[in-house]
């Protein structure tokens, strides 16, 4: 059996789910893949915890749950802060899972950059970090010879990132275009069957859909945010944020979404990829899609994408994710590929390097 220790940088909804995974499928991963998963920190908005031998995550759920925080929690040393935790204790592997900040990337960006320096793995669902400094978190990875995973950071639990890296071997990829956003893909969905944006959104964030600040949301930067990831994990661009063109769902109007209808067409938020003679495209924009067409159907909390491809033809993928489950399970794919071919990431960082799309 291989044993991995873990901390995690947040412990909201998606870490929440990922504690109960590593409690409900502890048996599987022994079975399986032969491996054990300890988690040996959290950080939470308060500070962070420390147990070498272990802590306890049913009682830690529990007293999260409680709406106690981490610093509290009986028998672990606490620390100041995530970025304490993740400089100073004894771990394999780091999952980021802190709120998005796309200022400065903290404390996400500090986190990850310390567990690469020290040649730990970091696993993020958090794609701040990415979306800031891709090209300076891979470079890091590779100097230390870390791993670095995030296919939770693109569409949750939907292999986007693997599907494009891994799986479209030789393949030119002239367009990615998608809805990776299911906030707003959700108020689009219900303003077409006659709610108001503000009745929408309303519902999308009591159902939790809606990231930390809605305006992530909503004016396009989670979907921007992901063009980016795909941008530079798929198509070996080097882009960043401010090279999307990026215009969100704010000023869609009823009226618009009436008119699309009578004309057969749904109003989705669609982020394109597009190659032409003179170079990449890169934006996020409402656009009308026909009804009956695949992003057309692409509903409610639904997220999808389309590769097209000359060997491939056009690859089509959809999930239907209703809460951050899918996610936390995408982490521990991450965390289960890491574990058993520590290289696998590498190979695919060489492979993404030597491409020429
Ligand atoms: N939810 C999803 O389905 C989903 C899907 C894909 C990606 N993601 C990404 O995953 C990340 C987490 O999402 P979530 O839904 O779990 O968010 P969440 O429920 O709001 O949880 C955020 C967690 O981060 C903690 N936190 C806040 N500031 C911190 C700081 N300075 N240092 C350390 N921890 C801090 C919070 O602490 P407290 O507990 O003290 O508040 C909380 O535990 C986000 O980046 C999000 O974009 C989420």
């Amino acid at each position: 059996m291989r044993f991995f220790s873990l901390i995690l940088i947040g412990l909201g909804s998606v870490h929440q789910a990922f504690a109960q995974l590593l409690l409900d499928k502890r048996d599987v991963l022994a079975r399986r893949y032969d491996l054990a998963f300890r988690v040996v920190g959290a950080a939470d908005s308060r500070g962070a915890v420390v147990q070498d031998d272990g802590l306890d995550l049913a009682a830690l759920l529990a007293h999260k749950a409680a709406g106690q925080s981490v610093t509290t929690f009986p028998g672990g040393n606490p620390l100041p802060d995530a970025r304490t935790l993740a400089q100073t204790a004894a771990y394999d592997l780091l999952l980021e899972a802190s709120p998005v900040n796309l200022t400065d990337g903290e404390p996400a960006l500090s986190c990850v950059r310390a567990a690469l320096r020290r040649g730990k793995a970091a696993v993020l669902a958090n794609k701040a970090p990415l979306a800031l400094d891709f090209t300076g978190l891979h470079a890091l990875a590779e100097a230390h010879g870390a791993g670095l995973a995030f296919s939770a950071t693109v569409c949750g639990g939907l292999p986007v990132i693997n599907v494009g890296r891994r799986d479209l071997v030789a393949a030119d990829i002239h367009r990615v275009e998608g809805i990776f956003n299911s906030t707003s893909n959700y108020i689009l969905t219900r303003m077409a069957a006659g709610e108001s944006y503000e009745e929408a959104l309303a519902e999308a964030q009591r159902r939790g859909l809606a990231e930390t600040d809605p305006s992530l949301d909503v004016d396009g930067w989670d979907t921007a945010n992901k063009l980016v990831i795909i941008a530079n994990a798929i198509l070996g661009l080097s882009i960043r944020l401010e090279n999307v063109r990026v215009r969100g769902i704010r000023g869609v109007t009823k009226a618009q979404i009436d008119r699309a209808r009578t004309e057969g067409q749904m109003v989705r938020l669609i982020a394109t990829a597009e190659k032409s003679e003179s170079g990449w495209r890169l934006d996020v924009r409402p656009q009308s899609v026909p009804m009956n067409s695949f992003l057309g159907g692409v509903d409610l909390w639904e997220m999808g994408v389309v590769f097209h491809t000359d060997i491939f033809e056009d690859i089509y993928l959809k999930i239907d994710e209703r809460g951050p489950m899918a996610t936390a399970a995408a982490m521990l794919r991450d965390a289960v590929h890491l574990g058993c071919v520590p290289t696998f990431w590498q190979d695919l960082r060489e492979v993404a390097s030597n491409a020429s799309f």
